[in-house]
């Protein structure tokens, strides 16, 4: 599979859907999937005509990169803009000089998952949407659930793994409810999919939401113009990859304005406890089997325990292959160090997940996978909202 750059368009209309494995080309529609190959559909845009505007909300900053065509589609304050700064005191530790981190623990909810709150609601809104079912490890349901209540005419119905209950923090009345599954993550989005295909609502497809994409997309358009050089090389945490779909997009759309001066390299990262896509990668695979299913994902850094990958990895893996990355996998123990070392180095509080990124850089450069004059910029997703002590 190749993902192929985005083109430059000559159109009416702002954006256009375009299936990322067969590049058939759509009217903006509420459609999450190529109608011809299932593929992942993406809005693109004519980036020639792209203008940063200057406000406080991010999303009316990047308006010309977004799926929409009104500006009133847009609440305030679902998301803020963030930092992106060097980390000189853990670059040194680690031995990567050249590092930057992106602060998405800042977000509202803790998150980077206000970013795509922030335009879930919007495109719905966009398409006379009011209510939804959705599913997530938390973070996201969570993100959403407050953008959702920012609006008085909209409902959303979330369903959770009981494992991931105290992930959650999401107001239970008539406008958000949480329902508890017994099983996983992947049980929860199956019920999920269930009760809004009986009920007839709307079902957020998650991965597959490109609204969601477009707005993580932005915590990665603020890192590139907050640098002063464009990053040899990317990393984040996975869970489904969607996080770095995004960001390899917004990469595309920077490139072909200029802005970047080449595209780096993805590092993918998830914990080795629960690491389904970066098997597959170690063994050279394109797609994953029945056999990398995880039942029962256990690990540290519950956000990203997700036991399921097959529908994303031939994605996550084509961008690995098209940049030069790498999906890799970090050990618990370097979790706990990773985290203490970005917390005593950075003064930054934040969740296993994206303390695993940070153990998976400081093990590539352990290794000389990452050489010291490379610059990398690392997004640290979020922080616990849960009281768990360094
Ligand atoms: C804090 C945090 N980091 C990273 C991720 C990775 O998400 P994805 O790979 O689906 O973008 C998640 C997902 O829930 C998350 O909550
Ligand atoms: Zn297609």
């Amino acid at each position: 599979m190749s993902i192929s750059a985005p083109k430059e368009r000559t159109m009416r209309a702002k954006f256009a859907l375009v299936c990322m494995l067969c590049q058939s080309e759509f009217a903006p529609a509420l459609t999450y999937r190529c109608p011809e190959c299932q593929g992942a559909l993406e809005p693109r845009y004519d980036v020639s005509a792209m203008v940063r505007h200057d406000h406080a909300d991010p999303e009316q900053v990047y308006f010309d990169l977004l799926p929409l065509t009104s500006r009133d589609f847009l609440d305030s304050g679902v998301t803020v803009r963030t930092p992106c700064r060097p980390a000189p005191r853990l670059g040194e530790a680690i031995s990567v000089p050249g590092l930057w981190i992106k602060d998405e623990s800042q977000q509202p909810t803790r998150t980077t998952k206000d970013r795509l709150a922030s335009l879930v609601t919007a495109v719905l809104r966009q398409f006379g949407v009011k209510e939804f079912v959705g599913s997530s490890t938390g973070n996201s349901s969570t993100a959403l659930a407050r953008a959702v209540r920012m609006d008085p005419t909209m409902r959303a119905r979330f369903f959770c793994g009981r494992e991931f209950v105290d992930n959650h923090d999401i107001p239970q009345d008539n406008r958000t409810t949480l329902s508890v599954v017994d099983g996983s993550y992947v049980d929860a989005s199956v019920e999920a999919r269930r009760y809004a295909a009986e009920e007839g609502v709307h079902f957020d497809a998650g991965f597959f939401n490109w609204a969601r994409r477009e707005g993580l997309k932005l915590a990665y358009l603020e890192a590139f113009d907050a640098m002063d050089r464009t990053p040899d090389l990317v990393v984040q945490a996975i869970s489904s990859g969607m996080g770095v779909l995004a960001a390899h997009k917004g990469a595309q759309e920077y490139l072909a304005m200029g802005e970047l001066s080449r595209m780096p390299s993805f590092l993918m990262v998830q914990e080795e406890s629960c690491s389904p896509s970066a098997r597959g990668w170690q063994e050279g695979r394109t797609e994953l089997a029945e056999a990398d299913r995880i039942e029962t994902p256990r690990g540290l850094a519950t956000a990203i325990l997700l036991g399921d990958a097959s529908p994303y990895y031939p994605y996550l893996h084509s961008i690995a292959i098209a940049t030069g990355g790498a999906i890799v996998s970090a050990a618990r123990e370097d979790l706990l160090t990773a985290r203490r070392l970005l917390s005593d180095l950075e003064d930054v509080d934040v969740c296993y997940a994206s303390a695993a990124a940070i153990a998976a850089v400081r093990d590539r450069a352990a290794t000389g996978q990452i050489s010291p004059d490379q610059t990398v910029l690392v997004n640290l997703t979020g922080r616990s909202r849960m009281i768990d002590g360094l």
